[in-house]
């Protein structure tokens, strides 16, 4: 089964406040993305975003140029029929985040939640660390959620990469400088804790 095939089987087979990562809420990206200063119009993007509240939260909060990401045109379709009206101020991109072509100097802030860690093969991680450094502005930020070591070996059926804080800073390279970082424990629908390790960086090329 293609990884595409994968994940728009996930999202046909449960609601999404069923699917494992479903918090009604994404309250540390939200709060973390509140602090950094961003003008309304600064350009964001949100990679694997699914179908999770966070683009509500954030057209809510006022910014205007959001984009969303998704391999699994049902995730968005949900995202859409959720956001109505407000869908049409948001750019949709479906595609698998290792082939896209994302364009240059495009993003001030990349937020990806519990998507890295699906890329267990070191040339996906390369192949989006390059869409990554092409697409995110020079004193850009990159927020990202990955499970932690103390997390399962597993998520949706998939093997994930776990990472430590060191493990993440020597993936992703020197040009992205740490600002903050916590662990954050999620507890799935079906009771089962999943830790995860949230990371602020500020990309320097
Ligand atoms: C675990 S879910 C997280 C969804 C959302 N970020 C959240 O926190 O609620 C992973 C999401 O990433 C998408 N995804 C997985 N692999 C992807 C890839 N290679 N490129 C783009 N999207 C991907 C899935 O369709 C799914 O919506």
């Amino acid at each position: 089964m293609s990884r595409r095939e994968h994940w728009e089987g996930v999202y046909s087979s449960k609601p999404p406040d069923r699917l494992g990562w479903y918090k009604p809420r994404l309250q540390t990206s939200l709060e973390w993305i509140k602090t950094l200063g961003l003008e309304p119009d600064a350009a964001i993007i949100d990679v694997g975003g699914g179908a999770c509240t966070l683009i509500d939260d954030l057209l809510d909060e006022g910014y205007t140029s959001i984009t969303v990401l998704d391999i699994a045109e049902p995730a968005l379709a949900l995202l859409k029929e959720r956001l109505g009206d407000k869908s049409a101020a948001v750019n949709w991109v479906c595609g698998d985040i290792t082939k896209v072509e994302l364009p240059e100097n495009a993003f001030a802030l990349w937020h990806d939640r519990a998507v890295f860690h699906f890329l267990i093969e070191r040339t996906d991680q390369e192949r989006y660390r390059d869409n990554l450094c092409r697409a995110l502005r020079p004193g850009g930020r990159l927020i990202i959620g990955t499970f932690a070591p103390e997390a399962p070996p597993k998520c949706s059926g998939l093997p994930v990469q776990r990472y430590d804080l060191e493990l993440l800073r020597e993936t992703l390279g020197s040009e992205f400088e740490l600002q903050r970082h916590q662990e954050e424990m999620h507890v799935t629908p079906g009771g089962v804790e999943q830790m995860y390790l949230y990371c602020d960086f500020r990309f320097a090329p």
